[in-house]
């Protein structure tokens, strides 16, 4: 596998809960390094471009309220096969189904507050790191 880049968000709740460098320590500890890091809070514009693959389903207006709610960390991590390394550190979506010792399953406080994002393949990765980082 190559060295990659992928986009990480720390998202509104955990920021909230004071767990930017727990959940920094878990990516750093698998190997990934923080190339690109910011703090923003989202306009709702924003938001809804950036999960316009998901307008329309159910938990669209919710997940954009959630996301606009305060601040979030924007990190540009590489490394080694670094989607699928940040992925499985992340666990599941659900947070209620995210392996122990994940950080979903350590901070998320539920689907939609699932404590991060990450990108899901490589070209979300490459669409999400230009949209945040240019
Ligand atoms: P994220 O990785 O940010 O990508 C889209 C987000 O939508 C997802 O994490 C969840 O926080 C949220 N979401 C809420 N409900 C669902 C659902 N039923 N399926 C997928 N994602 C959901």
């Amino acid at each position: 596998m190559s060295n990659q880049r992928t986009l990480s968000i720390i998202k509104p709740n955990a920021v909230k809960k004071n767990k930017i460098g727990l959940i920094i320590a878990l990516l750093e500890e698998a190997k990934l390094k923080v190339v690109e890091v910011k703090m923003i809070t989202l306009s709702v514009e924003k938001a809804e471009s950036f999960y316009s693959e998901h307008k329309g389903k159910p938990f669209f207006n919710e997940l954009i309220a959630f996301m606009t709610s305060g601040p979030l960390v924007i990190m540009a991590l590489e490394g080694e096969d670094a989607i699928n390394t940040n992925r499985k550190i992340m666990g599941a979506t659900n947070p209620a189904e995210a392996l122990e010792g994940t950080i979903r399953a350590k901070y998320g406080d539920g689907m939609t507050e699932n404590a991060v994002h990450g990108s899901d393949g490589l070209e979300s990765a490459s669409r999400e790191l230009k949209f945040f980082f240019g």
